[in-house]
């Protein structure tokens, strides 16, 4: 599902951040009891007006929350707030190479978008999705990248890992930036200390406010545990034990 949604006040969101959204009614219990919470969605696309910054948003019907954001008709009013977190960095001087997992294709058109509009930067981008229509969303944003499915119905069969493997063997001075499953994450990350490239992993958890005020997003990294939605969602791999965190991502 895509959603596009004006934010009047700004500001430009980097690549990577987030927002929390809610509809103004059919939210906070009523009838169906849930959802109470505002739900954290990433910005495929930002683009600027006089009239704000028009967002994208992708997202799966996953729950109550979803459910409700697909019910959103054209020009019905949003509660937003953001953007937050942090962003993508890009480290100079090295090649980024970007993956994107199922869903995790938001941040990683952001940040095409974003490398796009640097003079000289080019990028190698993965995509691995479970089927060729898993595989659509990603032609809506024109995004050059190679494919993998997982049942084979379009691009490479199997694991988008196993085209990054070849990837960084060919190019050890990469840096990668990923977002999507944790399973796919933490094979990243793996992946990327095996090779000694730097990696970005763009992260989930369950988040309440999305701006430090409730530690509901806490998650344990090497120096201890820190607030997923003011220290992330984008977290170096070297200052993980695993991508794989309790309670995390559908
Ligand atoms: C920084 C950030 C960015 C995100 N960006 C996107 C995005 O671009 N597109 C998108 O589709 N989703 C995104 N998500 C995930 C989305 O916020 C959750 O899936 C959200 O919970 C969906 O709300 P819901 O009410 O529809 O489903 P819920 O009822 O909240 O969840 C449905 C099911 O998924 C599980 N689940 C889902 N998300 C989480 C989670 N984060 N932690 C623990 N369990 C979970 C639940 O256990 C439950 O089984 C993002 C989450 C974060 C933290
Ligand atoms: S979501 Fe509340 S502190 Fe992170």
């Amino acid at each position: 599902m895509a959603l596009t949604a004006l934010d009047r006040g700004g500001p430009a969101p980097l690549a990577g951040q987030f927002y929390m959204l809610m509809t103004p009614a059919g939210w906070g219990g009523g009838a169906d009891g849930r959802p109470y919470l505002p739900r954290a969605l990433s910005f495929a696309r930002a683009v600027q007006s006089d009239d704000g910054v028009a967002l994208d948003f992708l997202f799966e019907d996953v729950g109550p929350g979803t459910e409700r954001l697909t019910a959103v008709g054209v020009g019905d009013e949003l509660l937003i707030a953001g953007p937050f977190g942090n962003g993508f960095a890009l480290e100079a001087d090295r090649w980024p190479v970007l993956i994107a997992g199922g869903i995790g294709l938001a941040p990683i058109v952001a940040f095409d978008d974003e490398l796009r509009d640097l003079d000289g930067v080019r990028a190698t981008t993965f995509v691995g999705m479970r089927s060729s229509a898993h595989a659509s969303a990603a032609g809506l944003y024109d995004l050059k990248h190679s494919l993998a499915t997982e049942d084979g119905s379009a691009g490479h069969q199997g694991y988008v890992t196993e085209l990054v493997a070849t990837q960084l063997e060919a190019q050890p001075d990469s840096t990668v930036y990923a977002c999507g499953p944790p399973a796919m994450l933490e094979a990243i990350r793996v992946l990327c200390e095996e090779h000694g490239v730097p990696s970005q992993l763009a992260m989930e958890s369950g988040m309440a406010c999305g701006f430090g005020a409730c530690y509901g997003c806490v998650v344990p990294t090497k120096d201890g545990y820190i607030r997923l939605c003011v220290d992330g969602p984008v977290i170096e791999g070297a200052q993980l034990d695993t991508a794989i965190l309790s309670g995390m991502a559908h």
